[in-house]
């Protein structure tokens, strides 16, 4: 007679410990247990009411190993478990270890799980629907190849705490509301709205997609297809991959190598660079606007803590020329808006002597938010690093792709890294003009303070004709 230890939908890890614990506190051996608990080809009995004498000491290994192996969809998963507890328990071999053929087989299973839970964070799409009190609220369906709903779902708890939603996949809904994560049964695939933002989605991805870089196997394996079908962006894959070959020869043939200025949109490079993924439900912004009102509220580095406000650019929303500073100082901080201050002086005197014509510009910063250090009563200029850079060059791209500028002037060398990735010293480039990662010109130039900052007149006379001439080729670039 075996052992019948039927698990739950739900909860699946707890039931698990308790009944292995049980089932080994009695001394019964793998074989007498049968854990889907159906009676299958021996008649069973349910284990014992009360743990038995033999208490067992579990290693830590262990239990983070089961963790993850519980949410696989190997029916095997439970008895292998069992088996490692059993052999631990009676010190026979090391069954955790990759040289045993068990353990090896646990370490596989973890990391199928471990890539599935990853997968989900990566592609659930969420979908607003109608609110039904003052949280907002969202649904999302998807498809994980194992159990993974229940551990993958503390992490959108966790990012989206101050909204209600639920994730339905075909074994197990999670529901979120009022900050109260709950597991329910399967329910059928909801009919969720259309969104308005799926569409932008799509569009978006259309256009940045470049047939000339397709790399398949790389997108295959960080997107692979069994995802595509949920996913808005990827639905327009396998037309775009059928037509790829022919677009490739219509850009040769039409000289679209040589990029046409602003053409990028959002540059596929921009997002690579990026350090992390957009949050599944970060809508993408429709226009200037909305990304600057985005803007206002980004947590994506703590500089948001500490600075006044987003200092976003300003001027023409059809700039031919974009001049992008480091990032806002004192008294830019203070106004919110990019160039007021004593280098903004500098900027705006090299921009008369060189005739810039002032409406057909847009200025703004590698950085919205400024950084300093407190002195006294002063807040003291702090260069930002290459991690908020990158942070910011998400609101960077934007401007970039809503605006198109034809030129780019970036001023410093933290500009010149914001805007084209390139990171070598300023002074060989100055004057130089190099291909944007949104593959428009940009022409690079000293930055005002650094002028500002040169204590030798003649020196710092020279820097400021050099700022201007900078200008004046990099203004009549845009206008060409
Ligand atoms: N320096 C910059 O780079 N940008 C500003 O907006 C002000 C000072």
């Amino acid at each position: 007679m075996t052992y019948a230890a039927p698990l739950p939908e739900r909860g699946t890890f707890d039931a698990w410990r308790i009944a292995a614990r049980r089932a080994i506190s009695h001394a019964i051996a793998p074989a007498d247990l049968e854990w889907s608990g159906a009676g299958g080809l021996f008649a069973t009995r349910p284990l014992p009411p009360e743990d038995g004498p033999h208490q067992v000491l579990v290693p830590q290994g262990f239990v983070h190993l089961a963790s993850s192996v519980i949410w696989h969809s190997d029916p095997e998963r439970f008895a292998l478990l069992y088996q490692a507890l059993w052999r631990l328990d009676r010190h026979e071999g090391t069954p955790l270890s990759q040289a045993d053929p068990l353990g090896r087989r646990l370490h596989l299973l973890a990391k199928n799980v471990g890539r599935d839970i990853h997968k989900m964070h990566a592609f659930v799409r969420f979908r607003e629907c109608p609110a039904k009190g003052p949280r907002r609220r969202f649904a999302a369906w998807f498809e994980p190849e194992h159990n993974t709903l229940e551990p993958g779902s503390t992490f959108f708890a966790k990012r989206f705490a101050d909204m209600d939603w639920m994730i339905a996949t075909p074994r197990l809904t999670a529901q979120f509301e009022d900050g109260k994560l709950t597991f329910g049964p399967a329910a059928p695939r909801p009919d969720l709205p259309d969104d308005a933002s799926e569409s932008l989605w799509a569009t978006y991805f259309a256009n940045i997609f470049n047939p000339a870089r397709i790399k398949l196997d790389a997108m295959r394996s960080e997107m692979p297809k069994k995802y595509w079908k949920n996913l808005p962006e990827t639905r327009l894959i396998p037309d775009m991959l059928k037509d790829a070959e022919a677009r490739v020869q219509r850009m040769h043939a039409a000289g679209a190598s040589q990029v046409r200025p602003g053409s990028a949109a959002i540059s596929t490079r921009y997002r690579a660079a990026m350090p992390q993924a957009m949050p599944p439900t970060d809508t993408l912004p429709e226009t200037l606007d909305q990304a600057r009102t985005a803007a206002l509220t980004c947590r994506r580095c703590a500089l948001c803590e500490a600075a006044t406000q987003t200092v976003w650019g300003s001027g023409s929303g059809d700039a031919a020329l974009m001049i992008v500073g480091e990032q806002p100082g004192d008294q830019e901080d203070l106004t919110g808006r990019p160039f007021v201050g004593p280098a903004g002086q500098v900027l705006q005197q090299a921009m008369t002597a060189a005739g810039v014509d002032t409406g057909k510009v847009w200025l703004t910063n590698a950085v919205k938010h400024f950084k300093f250090t407190p002195r006294g009563k002063q807040r003291l200029h702090v260069t930002p690093d290459r991690t908020e850079v990158e942070q910011c060059r998400w609101w960077l791209g934007l401007e970039l792709a809503f605006i198109r500028p034809k030129v780019t002037l970036a001023l410093g060398a933290t500009a010149a890294f914001a805007v084209t990735g390139n990171d070598a010293p300023l002074a060989a480039r100055r004057a130089t003009v190099e291909q944007g990662l949104h593959e428009g010109p940009v022409l690079i130039s000293w930055h005002p303070a650094y002028i500002l900052r040169l204590s030798d007149p003649v020196a710092q006379n020279r820097a400021r004709d050099e700022l201007t001439q900078d200008l004046r080729a990099a203004f009549a670039l845009a206008q060409g």
